[in-house]
């Protein structure tokens, strides 16, 4: 990582990255839409419509998932953030600042000018407005975002200090057990020896409630998930027209998972230019766009094992619906 200054002196000495190269990965969109089950990468949601309802998501009373884990945070931060000085702080995929200020609060002034502020995300808009933010509360930190994508950049943020990395939101839901192998063990080579990495997760519960947060009345998530089309009509010029498709959400009991779909109300043909790609649907056929993974203390064990990581605290609401575990290497 390149030495920056403080951002408080200079608040635009953030250590911005170049953004990846997004050429090599829109193969990704060919796999999906031709695939037996047709499937669309999740991180095509995220353009400035789909942040901003993705936010009003984490403000829905079905959407227990946000307030439940900010809940957490401020009912056990000091412990979350005991005796952590002189180190990175590194937040995977930051975006808004609630959860990382309720973590800066708990530091206090003292310890906030020790450490650096290590915010991770691939929009450098999202990152640079929440930099801003962060460095006129707290103008004792110093803050070097990255802007990267930290499924795959992650040992862009290596350095000796010691580490907090902190994943919040579930957002690890969204990847199926390879790709969560994949990322934790980079956490993992990053946290190095007497690091800390906290990670919020969804818990499993009954299915009527789980459903209900992906299902809104007010049609968030619905307008969130049709979203995705749009971005691949602007980024790839596909040409799907979003009235023929109908917003889906199920838990699945048996793989754990809540998956979300888009189904063709009509049996249509699309092309992606792009792609150079033409795909036909059946009616009543569909595109999954994203998976939620629900856990369990075993299984989040089991998947931090994967990885070679082990649980060692786990903090949970009273109603055992969200947690977050804090992980590290197994002491030798
Ligand atoms: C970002 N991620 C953790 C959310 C989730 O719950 O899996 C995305 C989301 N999809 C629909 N609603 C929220």
């Amino acid at each position: 990582m390149m030495p920056v200054g403080s951002a408080a002196a200079c608040p635009e000495a953030h250590n911005w990255f170049r953004e990846y190269d997004n050429s090599t990965r829109v193969e990704d969109v060919r796999e999906g839409l031709t695939a037996e089950q047709k499937f669309i990468p999740s991180r095509y949601f995220y353009d400035a419509r789909g942040s901003i309802l993705f936010e009003r998501i984490c403000r829905l009373p079905e959407y227990y998932l946000t307030r439940t884990e900010l809940s957490l945070l401020s009912k056990h931060a000091r412990d979350l953030t005991r005796d952590f000085a002189h180190g990175d702080l590194v937040e995977l995929g930051s975006g808004a600042n609630w959860k990382i200020r309720i973590l800066l609060d708990a530091l206090g002034r003292s310890r906030r000018s020790t450490v650096r502020y290590v915010p991770v995300d691939v929009s450098q808009t999202a990152l640079s407005a929440a930099a801003q933010e962060l460095v006129k509360i707290y103008p004792e930190l110093e803050v070097a975002g990255v802007v990267a994508d930290f499924t795959r950049e992650l040992q862009r943020i290596g350095s000796r200090r010691p580490k907090l990395i902190l994943f919040f939101g579930s957002t690890i839901g969204n990847f199926d057990e390879d790709e969560s192998t994949v990322l934790l063990r980079r956490v993992a080579e990053v946290l190095g020896a007497g690091g800390r990495f906290l990670l919020g997760l969804d818990l499993l519960k009954p299915a009527n409630i789980l459903e209900s947060a992906y299902n809104d009345p007010q049609q968030v998530t619905a307008q969130f998930n049709k979203n995705i089309l749009l971005v691949l009509n602007r980024e790839l010029g596909a040409n799907f027209s979003v009235k023929d498709f109908e917003h889906v959400a199920f838990f699945d009991s048996e793989r754990e998972r809540v998956e979300m779909h888009l189904m063709a109300a009509r049996k249509l043909t699309v092309d992606v230019r792009e792609l150079n790609l033409s795909i036909s649907l059946a009616k009543g056929e569909t595109i999954r766009t994203e998976i939620c993974r629900k856990f369990s203390r075993a299984t989040a064990q089991h998947m931090m094992t994967l990885a070679g990581l082990t649980i060692s605290r786990w903090y949970s609401d009273p109603k055992d619906w969200f947690s977050i575990a804090e992980a590290g290497l197994p002491r030798t």
